[in-house]
């Protein structure tokens, strides 16, 4: 098996603000949870998924991934305190033989087929891993303490980077041992001198952070 998923999912979901983790909060029928799982599951680039769930939270997953019938999900891990240290627990399960690793945030439920297959591409043309981004449109200000303007940013060159995010096997893993802590896992690789190509993301691959985000999510489902 060569392409595996790491599905992240194991944070507490403070700013959603639920009793239970953001995994686990209902979109529609179902937990959160479901939805990535079920994508990675039907997309015909994942070979195998590793779930890394809250502490405390392994077999509702576990459970939850069975009535699914997603019969990729090799291993279901507690997560830790951090993004990253939660990446670290899903790698450990993943097979020294394997060719590319795929991170994605459980937070975005809608991951598209095509971005899958567009994060995968610019592999085997040598990059050390593909993320995808979205141009920022809006005007970017970088603010002082007291909220006075300090400058204008150029946009023309910025993006806002989303997930799933694919690398090849053994560098991520070199750049995830090599580095304590990153907001996201191509900080992880960049900082280890790898070359990450941005391809085109998609507005659907929101990420819920807010009870806002989760209604706009489920409205989108909806249609
Ligand atoms: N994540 C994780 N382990 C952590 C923190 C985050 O697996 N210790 C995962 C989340 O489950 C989510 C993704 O990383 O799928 C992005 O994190 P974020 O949106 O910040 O989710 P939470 O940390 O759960 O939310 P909050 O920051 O509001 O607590
Ligand atoms: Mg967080």
């Amino acid at each position: 098996m060569s392409v595996w998923a790491i599905l992240v999912a194991a944070g507490r979901g403070e700013r959603l603000g639920l009793d239970q983790p953001k995994a686990f909060a209902k979109l529609g029928e179902d937990p959160l949870l479901a939805e990535p799982l079920r994508r990675l599951e039907d997309s015909d680039w994942i070979d195998a998924i590793v779930v890394v769930a809250p502490p405390g939270w392994e077999e509702p997953a576990v459970l939850l991934a069975e009535e699914l019938g997603c019969g990729k999900v090799n291993a279901c891990v507690p997560g830790g305190e951090t993004r990253t240290e939660s990446v670290r627990a899903g790698l450990a399960e993943v097979p020294a033989d394997s060719l590319v690793v795929l991170v994605h945030d459980a937070a975005r439920p809608l991951l598209p087929e095509a971005v899958i297959e567009r994060v995968l591409a610019p592999l085997s043309e040598g990059w050390d891993g593909a993320v995808p981004g979205l141009a920022v449109s809006d005007t970017l200000k970088r603010v002082g303490a007291d909220g006075a303007v300090a400058e204008t940013v150029a946009r023309d060159s910025l993006y806002a980077v989303q997930t799933p995010q694919a690398f090849p096997a053994d560098l991520f893993r070199r750049a995830v041992d090599s580095m304590a802590e990153a907001t996201d896992c191509a900080a992880l690789v960049e900082a280890a001198g790898g070359r990450v190509k941005v391809v085109e993301g998609d507005p659907q691959l929101l990420k819920v952070t807010t009870a806002e985000d989760l209604a706009r999510i489920a409205s989108w489902l909806e249609q």
